[in-house]
Formats: C-alpha cells, structure tokens, sequence
C-alpha cells in the first residue's frame, strides 16, 4: 500500500536553494575548506538586546497562543513601523503578523488566486514565488529583465503581459537574486500599468533596509491612494535584524486582504511563535542603531565583491543595488573544457566550481535563467577574498 500524495503538491518543487546549502553544508563536514556563498541568509548573529527580550518573554511564561493576526503589542508596532520606515499609514486591521514573510507571500496567493489566475513576476525571480503560485491554482506569467538594465522590470514589458486573467503581480526590490533595487520613476509606471488593470502588488520588500550606492528603496504603495489599495507591502524582520531562524514576517494592506491572510494563518498556523513575536516587538521597538551595523557590514561586503569579481576574466555582472546577492554572468565560459568536461551551462560551471575550487555558487536555472550564477556575500570578508580568489584560479585553468 503506499500513500497518494495529492496532484497539487506532487507538482510542488522542494526549495532548491535550501537542498544546495544542505549540500555545501555536507561538504564542508567533509572538507572545512569549502566556502558556501549559497546561503540566502545574514551570518551575523540576531542582536543582543532581542534575544534578551525573548528569554524574557519566556520567564514571563508569554508563551501561550496569540491572536491569529499576531499580538496587539507587536501589530502596534508593525503600524509604526510601516509609518517610520516606509511612510505607511496601515491601522491595526491593515497589518498580520505570521511565521515569516513566506508564509505572507504564499497566503496572499492563496487568497487572490482561482484555478487559471495568471501572476506576474519578474525574472530571475526567487524561486519560491513559482512554486507558491502554482500551489494557489494560480499561472506563473515570468516578465524578462535584462542585465544590462540593471535586471529592472520596464512598466511596457509588464504591460505586454496583462491578460484578463492577470490578477497579481509579485514585485520584490531590493531583488533577490539580482540584486536590483527598483527606482521610483520606473515603479510609477508599473504602479499606473497595475491601477489601469487592477492587478493586486504583493509588494516584498524583505530586503529593505539593505540598500547601497546611493539607491533608495521605494514602497510601491507610497505611490499614490490608488496603488496602495491594491498593495500588500510584506515585510519581516528576517534579513534586516539577523532573524531568519525566528520565523516572523508582515504583511500591510487592504483590510479584505489582511482579513482573508489572517483567516488562512489562524487554520494553518494558528499564530506565529508568541516567543518570536515578542523578539520582533522588540526588533521594531528597541534600539535601531544593529540595523545600520549590519547594513554597513554587508554595503564593506558588497563592495569588496564588486572590486574582486570585476578583476576577474570570463564573468560579468551587473552591480547590485541592494539586498546581498551578485549575479554573475558565467555564459563566456560556456564551451570551454575543464579535463574531459565541458561547461555547457550553469549548473555545470557551478559544479565546476564545487569540485575544482571548493566554492558554492547557486546556479541560474533556480531562478528562471540560464547563464548566471547568485553568489550570496553572507560570509566573511576574509571567505568572500580568498572565494573570489579560487574562481579566478579555476577558470585560468579552463581550456
Ligand atoms: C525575496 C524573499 N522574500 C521572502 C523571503 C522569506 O523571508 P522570511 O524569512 O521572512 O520567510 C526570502 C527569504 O530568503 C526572500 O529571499
């Protein structure tokens, strides 16, 4: 007798990025040399002052379940939050609270998509966006962007793509995996595509307080009354307070649509962790002065990457903006010979990599593509120079 497993998760993709870092995580075990630029998450540890507030929360036995939506404290403070940091003016029933900002994405599609609903995302797009878009029933519809414009999605591009079965479209800046940051002229335009055709935004800015060079992050749905009521700004204490494992995101909005995410959060998950909620209580509320350490730390990072990788032969990229990934283009190595190998696509100079100089860079086609690779700079300064340094090794020895 073995279990049926139902259509719709059988279709369903595991995290490809999660499976690389298990396994770069095996590797290492093996060999300590090994150098992972694969992980999507700050190495820095969560601040100090948090994780007080959490054994706090835990002596004060804070530890039963909260409202769906999340607890009044910190829904409080996910208002101020949108205002102070995004000029988002959301009442208390306009925000939830849920176990990350995944979890936020994945019920927004849930609760916007019926069988044949065709979503809009730009590509490379993060890669989970595919997948929960498809377990709502919806269509993924990819939008090119092109590396030579900075992986930007054009407002006329995604205007090609409306149909009248468009009903979202899933814009994540600062972007991963490209590191674009999406500029406000051109987030107008989308804003006005998205009004002319009632396209819900799930706006993702999970990256937000990673911007650099000068880029600046711009909230959709601080564009105009008309946008905002067909935004849902999700947001999340993951990246920029160094919480990935505490599991806690937001979303703001339109009341329907918060009313409908906190019906789906209240039968999958109940709440999110009461432990966890009071650690991002006090994310939002205490000391901000972490937010910049960690900021300035990955803006050192990014610019050590962009020197290093742009003295190196056989790659290009376009400078990211923001979050904490390169994109680098790999497609000149395509057609050389490593021994008896040769490099056809990504995958195979990312595996080329892997064994030749012990470094993990996640290959493209994860991310709707075919000729990069997303090196993510969450390791020291020290790994990133000495990483950059062996693929340089590596393709000098490419036939
Ligand atoms: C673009 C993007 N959105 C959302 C998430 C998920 O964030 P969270 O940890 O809050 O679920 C990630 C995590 O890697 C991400 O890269």
């Amino acid at each position: 007798m073995s279990i049926q497993i139902s259509s719709r998760t059988k279709a369903m993709q595991p995290s490809a990025t999660l499976a690389f870092n298990d396994r770069m995580m095996a590797m290492r075990k093996k060999d300590p040399s090994t150098i992972s630029f694969g992980v999507g998450e700050p190495d820095l540890p969560t601040p100090e002052h948090i994780k007080q507030a959490a054994r706090k929360a835990m002596v004060e036995n804070r530890t039963r379940y909260t409202s769906a939506g999340g607890m009044a404290e910190l829904k409080d403070a996910v208002s101020m939050k949108y205002k102070r940091d995004n000029g988002l003016d959301y009442g208390p029933d306009q925000v939830m609270v849920a176990p990350g900002a995944k979890q936020v994405i994945g019920m927004a599609l849930l609760s916007l998509c019926d069988p044949g609903d065709e979503v809009l995302v730009p590509c490379p797009y993060w890669i989970s966006f595919i997948d929960q878009i498809r377990f709502a029933s919806g269509e993924p519809i990819p939008v090119p962007t092109r590396q030579d414009e900075g992986f930007v999605p054009h407002a006329d591009v995604i205007a090609d793509h409306v149909t009248e079965r468009t009903r979202a479209i899933i814009l994540n800046t600062p972007n991963n995996p490209t590191g674009a940051v999406y500029p406000r002229a051109e987030l107008e335009r989308i804003a006005d595509v998205c009004v002319e055709n009632d396209i819900v935004v799930i706006a993702d800015s999970l990256y937000e307080s990673l911007v650099f060079g000068g880029a600046e992050h711009v909230p959709i749905a601080s564009l105009g009354e008309e946008i905002n009521d067909l935004t849902l700004t999700v947001a999340g204490v993951s990246k920029s307070y160094c919480m990935t494992g505490w599991r806690v995101g937001f979303g703001g909005g339109p009341v329907d649509l918060i009313k409908a995410l906190t019906k789906i959060n209240g039968q999958l998950s109940t709440c999110a962790n009461s432990i966890a909620q009071w650690a991002a209580l006090e994310a939002l509320t205490g000391p901000q002065e972490p937010l910049k350490v960690i900021a300035d730390e990955f803006a050192a990072r990014r610019d050590l990457a962009i020197k290093l990788l742009g003295e190196v032969d056989g790659i290009s990229f376009a400078p990211p903006m923001g979050a904490f990934y390169i994109y680098i283009n790999c497609s000149e190595l395509f057609g050389r010979t490593a021994g008896n190998t040769t490099l056809n696509n990504a995958t195979d100079v990312s595996n080329y990599f892997i064994d030749e100089a012990r470094i993990g860079l996640i290959p493209s086609t994860v991310f709707g593509d075919t000729g990069h690779l997303r090196l993510a700079y969450t390791t020291s300064q020290e790994d990133l120079a000495e990483g950059v340094q062996r693929m340089d090794s590596a393709i000098a020895k490419l036939k």
